[in-house]
């Protein structure tokens, strides 16, 4: 009998962590349990809400548990992204935070819940900085280690950073957590920038699925794509944006369409230049011989595209 795996989704709730979760949530091989929230795109207050309005054009009635999470990483200054996402997330269209909103706040006790709850079944899908697991880690890491496997999106291995210099985002808004969760013997999947800029939607793509299938969700994912989109192409030069989260979603849902290396990965907590950067030990057979037992990784180290965009699209306009 098909049994849907038990997920939670750890998200800062920007553009295309919305997406994500719409994917998530429309997809039978995946049961989303718990959906927890994170400061980074915007403030965690912030994510809370737009996950509630994601929440709320799909599934009004029953809906995951919704719990919000760290307000500020572990030691930095929080550093949100605006420019990319929106002052409000989500491109800035004008959200009001859903009404009848129930909210737990204590979104590290909620994801060592589900650890004892749903042990190796349990997924952990974390789409934003690391500040919650890093602090799940801390608070019962014996725990924690229950799940099954926790997928991280963030790091950049082979490719320039997205946010500093060498540094992709949610590793770079909280460097002492990814170093932390990297680091502990948990089974842990990295999904770097370099397999999530291989693929790119573009805009009129978009806007031509939105018109063929009017809906409100169809209206919420046109609307909140355009200024994610419009950075994207000061930043890039493509008229269109980058799927990064959906596709560690995806990785979850249809295993088969990544390849895994495995690694042992060190993040940069010092620097201006450097913070953030993702260290990656290389050769494999010089790591085999310094690795310290347990602390190694599986790094997502090539993507089926074709296969991926044919899950987004199937499941986004369904
Ligand atoms: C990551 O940073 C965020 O802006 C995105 O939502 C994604 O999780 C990409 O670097
Ligand atoms: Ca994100």
């Amino acid at each position: 009998k098909f049994v849907a795996r038990p997920i939670i989704i750890d998200t800062d709730a920007g553009v295309d962590d919305a997406l994500a979760l719409i994917l998530a949530l429309r997809s039978p091989e995946v049961s989303v349990e718990a959906i927890t929230t994170v400061a980074g795109n915007v403030e965690v207050d912030k994510c809370t809400r737009n996950v509630a309005y994601v929440l709320d054009l799909l599934r009004p009635d029953s809906r995951p548990m919704l719990a919000e999470g760290s307000r500020r990483p572990l030691k930095k200054k929080l550093i949100t992204a605006p420019e990319v996402h929106g002052r409000d997330g989500l491109g800035n269209i004008g959200l009001r935070r859903p009404r009848k909103l129930r909210v737990r706040r204590d979104a590290v006790d909620v994801i060592l819940e589900s650890c004892r709850q749903f042990g190796k079944r349990l997924t952990i899908v974390a789409l934003g900085p690391l500040t919650n697991l890093a602090k799940a880690a801390q608070k019962n890491i014996r725990t924690l280690k229950m799940a099954g496997r926790i997928v991280s999106m963030g790091g950049a291995l082979r490719v320039p950073g997205n946010t500093g210099p060498v540094s992709e985002f949610n590793y770079f808004v909280d460097p002492e957590a990814a170093q932390l969760v990297l680091n502990a013997g948990l089974k842990v999947t990295v999904v770097p920038l370099d397999l999530t800029q291989q693929v790119v939607v573009m805009r009129r793509e978009i806007e031509y699925r939105a018109k063929r299938r009017a809906s409100k969700l169809g209206n919420f994912i046109l609307r909140s794509t355009r200024h994610y989109m419009r950075y994207h192409m000061a930043a890039e030069g493509f008229d269109g944006g980058y799927l990064h989260d959906p596709i560690a979603v995806a990785c979850v849902i249809q295993p088969s369409l990544i390849r895994t290396t495995r690694n042992r990965i060190d993040v940069e907590t010092k620097g201006d230049l450097t913070r953030g950067m993702t260290v990656a030990a290389r050769p494999p057979a010089v790591w085999r011989a310094i690795q310290r037992p347990g602390a190694a990784v599986d790094v997502a180290t090539s993507l089926d595209r074709e296969g991926f965009l044919k899950l987004f699209h199937e499941r986004l306009w369904q």
